[in-house]
């Protein structure tokens, strides 16, 4: 009795013992997990939020009576979701381990479908049209989608992601397949959103949220191939956000510039002639990493851009959106973007 006594207390004491140790160490890798994944997030979020409630954002919201907000809902009940996700983490390393495959990102994300996604608990504030348009080099297209497919779920979108292609081997003309874009994602769902984004472009920051402003909006400051410095002051290349109505009142992108180069310098012209101002994100969030920089051959530098740049104020209202003519080839609904080919004519000169 004595000594099953003592044996029965001891076995207590290390049940005890097994318990506080398996509990101190529960807590510690949480803690180590936690801090892990979101030590970076703090200051972001201050800087974002700053952004988000800055004077004149808010005046001009309030003056529209209501901010963008998407008309059909999928399910009436749901709360809109917060500008800010509580999902997002700021800067997190990319990847692209060379093994990885289309099908392997698509299998992952089974909730994107036929290159739509919507968030599941909550109704996304605006619908996000992604146009990319693409010359060649699957390999980019398959970085950007391992990039953004848990990026922009991690912001709550209600996204499309449209890759835009020019058929046959004539120059490249990025801005006219941004207008053909905008025109055929609109067809398919009133987007409230439009992300003109290059392709050889990733995101360190999920701060730097995918969604329109009162005015339209740069989302480079930065990128690893400057110095992250923003590249001159009026600089409006790279991935920029206008609202379906901001594109629209600047009639699109001209649809003359063939090559590298001036259409993105002709944009900006476009915003002021409406009297828009070109709004930031904090340079500590809208950071890029350049992937392959090498220009393509098709889209050599064009040597018109300074003659094109000097006549925006006469011919704006009439080149773009407007006069935008193509021949759609093709619309495929691929797992986790949608493949829009078309044929875009050639330069007039
Ligand atoms: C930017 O980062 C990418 C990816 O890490 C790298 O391949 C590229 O060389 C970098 N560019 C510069 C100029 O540092």
């Amino acid at each position: 009795m004595g000594i099953s006594h003592a044996v029965g207390s001891l076995f207590c004491r290390i049940r005890l013992l097994l318990i506080i140790s398996v509990c101190l160490m529960t807590a510690g890798w949480a803690g180590f997990y936690l801090r892990g994944s979101t030590h970076n997030s703090p200051k972001y979020k201050s800087a974002a939020d700053n952004f988000w409630r800055r004077p004149s954002c808010e005046r001009k919201t309030e003056d529209k009576g209501q901010p963008l907000v998407v008309e059909e809902t999928t399910k009436e009940d749901l709360k809109i979701c917060p500008a800010l996700s509580p999902y997002l983490k700021g800067i997190v390393p990319l990847s692209f381990p060379p093994s990885l495959t289309l099908q392997d990102v698509s299998k992952k994300y089974p909730l994107v479908k036929n290159g739509f996604y919507h968030p599941e608990n909550c109704k996304s504030q605006q619908r996000v049209a992604i146009l990319i348009p693409h010359e060649t080099g699957e390999k980019h297209l398959l970085y950007l989608l391992i990039t953004y497919t848990p990026f922009l779920q991690r912001q709550q979108l209600e996204y499309g992601i449209y890759i835009i292609h020019q058929a046959g081997d004539e120059t490249f003309n990025r801005a006219k397949l941004l207008n053909i874009g905008y025109l055929e994602a609109l067809k398919e769902k009133k987007w409230d959103c439009f992300i003109l984004h290059d392709v050889d472009l990733v995101p360190e920051n999920d701060f730097n949220t995918y969604l329109c402003d009162s005015e339209p909006k740069h989302l480079v400051v930065g990128r690893n191939a400057t110095g992250y410095k923003l590249r001159y002051k009026q600089y409006f290349g790279g991935v920029t956000a206008l609202s379906r109505d901001q594109f629209a009142k600047v009639n699109g992108y001209s649809n003359n510039y063939w090559g590298w180069g001036g259409e993105d310098d002709d944009l900006h012209s476009r915003v002021g002639f409406q009297k828009m101002e070109v709004v930031r994100p904090p340079p500590e969030i809208a950071r890029y990493t350049m992937i392959f920089h090498t220009r393509d051959s098709g889209n050599q530098v064009n040597k018109e851009r300074m003659q094109l740049l000097k006549k925006v104020s006469k011919v704006w209202k009439t080149d773009g959106l407007n006069s935008c003519t193509y021949k759609l080839l093709s619309i495929e609904h691929e797992p986790l973007y949608i493949n829009i080919t078309a044929d875009i004519g050639k330069p007039e000169y």
